[in-house]
């Protein structure tokens, strides 16, 4: 069972790069291998003129890693009540064309965490909705980290007994979900 972590922010200390991190360890406590994309940076903005062939090489590592993956993991913050462009960009990249998009029945879950009081509570619904618009398969996977500045150790566990039950819930519901897959495998 592989899992893909992608992160919306690009900042090096990132909390939701940091909360995907120990996601991981807990994905890898269940038997599963789990790696964090780290090409968010260099894919350009989305033009359908430059939508041709397999695209451009950014977009190919991306639409790689999602395809390899089992499942995908997405941690984001909230900017201006929303979803931060670069992850949005992404997404739109990895959704074309449409029939062969490596998004489409791919089971994702979202999470996402900010340094305001709810926890990029609205960019995760608007996430949710892009993905399902992506087709692909929306788990319902529940956790909102506000205040990540404090509510984060410096490895991304969360120090609140329920945030920490809720990601080990969040990782359970996506690896429950895969194995029947493997099982027919
Ligand atoms: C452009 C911008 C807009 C933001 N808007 C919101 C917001 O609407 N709600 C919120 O809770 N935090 C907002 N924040 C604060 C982020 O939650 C905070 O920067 C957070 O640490 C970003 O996540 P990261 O640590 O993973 O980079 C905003 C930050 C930026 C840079």
């Amino acid at each position: 069972m592989r899992v893909l972590g992608i992160s919306g922010s690009l900042r090096r200390d990132s909390h939701n790069t940091k909360l995907l991190r120990a996601a991981g360890e807990i994905v890898e406590q269940h038997g599963g291998q789990f790696e964090i994309f780290d090409g968010l940076k260099a894919i350009p903005p989305y033009d359908e003129d430059d939508d041709i062939g397999y695209g451009p090489q950014p977009v190919v590592r991306l639409k790689q890693a999602i395809a390899r993956a089992d499942a995908v993991l997405f941690a984001t913050p909230e900017y201006n009540s929303s979803v931060p462009g670069v992850l949005k960009n992404a997404v739109d990249w990895a959704s074309r064309p449409a029939a062969a998009s490596p998004l489409r029945n791919k089971p994702v879950a979202v999470i996402g965490a900010s340094t305001g009081m709810f926890g990029a509570v609205w960019a995760q619904a608007e996430l949710r909705k892009v993905l399902g618009a992506t087709g692909a398969r929306v788990l319902e996977v529940e956790l909102a980290v506000g205040h990540a500045h404090e509510h984060l150790d410096d490895a991304g566990h969360p120090l609140d007994p329920a945030e920490a039950e809720a990601l080990r819930d969040s990782v359970a519901t996506l690896t429950a979900e895969l194995q029947p897959l493997d099982m027919a495998v």
